[in-house]
């Protein structure tokens, strides 16, 4: 029996990915690789929506690749490549811009959230488009899940509308995704400020804890957490959301259940547990960033697996969108 087949991506908008994305994507992408024909991609023609320094961003996503593979996916196991480097995706994206409605895509969230706040000039057509990259992304390959954290919940719908509606109109070519919603409990939140979501883009990354950062400075970070005066290490995400994302981190990376650590804890400060935690986390990255630093000391080698992988790629991109060509007449 095949695998179904599943995709997923992040843009390379830092240098290095955030806690967030370790505990909330990467986790989840290293223990589902095996059950499922996987497609892990490095989404640079996202990145482009907002305006990019080339030399910068060729190197955002030759680290953005490298630590995928340092969190654990295995490129002889995933299909782990560079958006770009599969030139499918674009010229999907292109036919399935046609078929998508002005209307229906001016009323992604994301893009209201983002245009407003880059103003008129400052919002490209790329990014109006961008959720139709994505369902390109997702469709040339016949994905049947999509991991996604919930805020892209919406633009995995649409790739389901456009990929039902050019079924009907040209004759079943793809498959229809479904998308799986990252769990509410793999939701970290900004160390400083922890009723926002932690990221990579941040204004400021006081507390954003990097995967490649010295471990001490990520140790420090946490020390510094904001908490409350209450003193109890206790889950309340309502009336303590510091705590509580220190214990979903803690949870996360042990394995251990909120309440037990709960229970470790009670009657005891919280330095004691941070400082625990901190130690949780160096452990974690240590070796994760040595693999990274390692994977990036060699370019040559990372070049070499991203190439193959690319190839593998887009031997399947290219039946796609040659199916899909010749269905709309081209
Ligand atoms: P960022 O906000 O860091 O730029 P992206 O929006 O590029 O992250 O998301 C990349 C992936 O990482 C997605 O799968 C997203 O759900 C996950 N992710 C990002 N931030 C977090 C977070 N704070 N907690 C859990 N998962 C996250
Ligand atoms: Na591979």
């Amino acid at each position: 029996m095949t695998k179904p087949r599943l995709y997923s991506g992040m843009q390379p908008s830092a240098d290095s990915l955030q806690i967030g994305n370790y505990i909330g994507a990467l986790l989840q992408w290293r223990d589902l690789q095996s059950s499922y024909d996987a497609y892990f991609s490095v989404v640079d023609l996202h990145a482009l929506t907002v305006a990019q320094d080339p030399s910068v961003l060729r190197e955002k996503t030759r680290r953005t690749a490298a630590q995928y593979i340092a969190a654990g996916i295995e490129p002889s196991l995933s299909t782990l490549y560079v958006q770009s480097h599969v030139r499918a995706h674009a010229e999907l994206a292109w036919i399935l811009s046609t078929i998508t409605g002005f209307g229906e895509a001016g009323r992604m969230t994301q893009f209201k959230d983002k245009s407003s706040r880059y103003g008129q000039d400052g919002t490209s057509v790329g990014l109006f488009t961008y959720p139709v990259l994505m369902a390109a992304d997702i469709l040339l390959y016949q994905t049947d899940v999509v991991p996604v954290g919930d805020d892209q919940k919406q633009h995995v719908e649409l790739t389901r509308t456009l990929a039902e509606r050019f079924n009907s109109r040209f004759g079943e070519t793809f498959t229809v995704p479904m998308p799986v919603i990252q769990k509410e409990t793999a939701r970290i939140y900004d160390l400083q400020n922890p009723t926002s979501k932690m990221s990579k883009s941040a204004e400021s990354d006081a507390g954003v804890i990097w995967m490649l950062d010295d471990p001490a400075k990520s140790a420090k970070k946490i020390m510094r957490a904001v908490t409350d005066t209450e003193g109890s290490v206790r889950f309340d995400r309502e009336n303590k959301p510091g705590v509580s994302n220190l214990l979903t981190i803690y949870a996360a990376l042990t394995g251990q259940q909120v309440s037990s650590i709960e229970n470790e804890y009670a009657g005891r400060g919280y330095g004691d547990f941070k400082k625990a935690l901190a130690e949780v986390v160096v452990h974690e990255f240590e070796p994760v960033r040595a693999r990274a630093l390692e994977l990036l000391d060699d370019p040559a080698e990372l070049d070499r697996i991203l190439a193959a992988n690319a190839g593998k790629a887009d031997a399947v991109a290219d039946a796609t969108l040659s199916d899909v060509y010749d269905r709309v007449g081209l």
